[in-house]
């Protein structure tokens, strides 16, 4: 009896879940669906109604208008990361159930990171004026303006950098700031391994970890070798032609962007008391539905055996972060490395070359 109830009762769980996911997934919308009248204050963003590259368009939208807690910044460059790419196709699809959105985009603005000038501030706003040149992260980037909490991801531009180069900084620059400084702990003298060293956050994290006092190896493919000794890295070790995890040195810290190794071969170069830091991995055409999301809980449940840390960081961009590299940059021990620039109606190739897994730094949208 007791068998035939707890069968009954799973299957209508069952049943009234499917049927929750089909309701939701039907009434998943966006605010495409409600667009009528053309914009009365006009700016061009780029903007999409349905998942997947092909769909991005650059339009006239509603400029916005800062409330009491925001400033209104034009913004003269953004850049590209993953997590645009990650958002535009909705990969891994597990992140569709998550709340962005099960069958379109429920935010159908893209971009984060900017660099551009304050326009106006809000009545509340004492920490920034109009004309102050600034770099953060708020969604929405890829556009004319963007409208960011003065409390939050923003902050000064210093003078000697440029609006691109500032624009590359928010989420690359603070990852590897946070990776390296928080998750890594490194400290001088350490011996810091950064997987996939060429990339965005890659040409970061070897600046950051050398201004720390690491011995610092870059792993990159042997055209990027002579760009990651340049920023700082004392070895180089070419993956086309030598696996890191096969070699004989040990690492205190190894910070990984490309997850292309298990764990257990991870494990097997770090010091007894190493850490591990997966940042992230995998191509935009290997996500399927948990892309690396299963790394971080494997990690997690072989930490307790191990004496080794092993586990993922996500980032949280925040004005004191970027305030610190503000000042590396301003004293010269940082410095953006920008491999192409695209204007605002061309995001949609800037994407496709992120997409393709080999850019050398950051990849940037100039809006002039
Ligand atoms: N956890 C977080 O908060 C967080 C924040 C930012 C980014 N991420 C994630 O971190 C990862 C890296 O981001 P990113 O902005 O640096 O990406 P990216 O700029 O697209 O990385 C491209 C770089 O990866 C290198 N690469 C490709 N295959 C490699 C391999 N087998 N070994 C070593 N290097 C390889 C490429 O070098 P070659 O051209 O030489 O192959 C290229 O320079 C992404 O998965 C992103 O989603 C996570």
């Amino acid at each position: 009896m007791i068998k035939r109830i707890l069968k009954w009762t799973v299957s209508l769980v069952l049943l009234a879940l499917l049927i929750w996911f089909e309701i939701a997934y039907w009434t998943s919308t966006n605010d495409c669906d409600q667009k009528t009248a053309s914009p009365t204050n006009p700016m061009k963003a780029i903007v999409y109604c349905d998942y997947g590259l092909k769909n991005l368009k650059l339009e006239n939208i509603e400029k916005p208008a800062p409330n009491d807690d925001q400033l209104l910044v034009r913004v003269h460059a953004a850049s590209v990361n993953p997590y645009d790419w990650h958002f535009i196709e909705g990969t891994p699809k597990i992140i569709r159930l998550m709340g962005v959105g099960l069958r379109k985009p429920k935010d159908t603005r893209v971009g984060v990171d900017f660099a551009g000038t304050v326009e106006a501030v809000g009545k509340n706003v004492t920490n920034f004026k109009p004309g102050d040149e600034v770099f953060g992260g708020r969604g929405g980037a890829f556009a004319e303006y963007v409208c960011p909490r003065a409390n939050r991801a923003v902050a000064l531009k210093p003078a000697n950098i440029t609006f691109e180069q500032a624009a590359s900084v928010n989420i690359a620059g603070v990852t590897a700031l946070q990776a390296i400084r928080d998750k890594g702990k490194v400290e001088p003298g350490q011996k810091v391994l950064i997987n996939g060293a060429s990339g965005g956050v890659g040409t970061f994290a070897v600046q950051i970890a050398k201004s720390f006092g690491a011995d610092v190896t870059g792993v990159c493919s042997a055209r990027n070798a002579d760009l990651v000794r340049s920023l700082g890295a004392d070895h180089v070790i070419d993956y086309t032609k030598e696996d890191f995890t096969k070699g004989d040195q040990r690492y205190d810290v190894i910070l990984d962007n490309v997850a292309n190794h298990s764990l257990a071969e991870c494990r097997r170069v770090l010091t007894p008391k190493g850490k591990y830091v997966m940042i992230g991995g995998g191509g935009a055409n290997e996500q399927g539905f948990f892309g690396v999301m299963t790394r971080p809980l494997k990690a997690m449940v072989l930490s307790p055996f191990i004496s080794q840390q092993m586990g993922m960081m996500m980032a949280d961009t925040n004005q004191k972060d970027l305030t610190v590299l503000a000042d590396m940059m301003q004293a010269g021990k940082l410095k953006p490395v920008i491999d192409r620039t695209y204007k605002l109606d061309q995001v949609p190739d800037a994407i496709r070359y992120l997409e393709e897994g080999h850019a050398r730094g950051k990849v940037i949208i100039a809006m002039e």
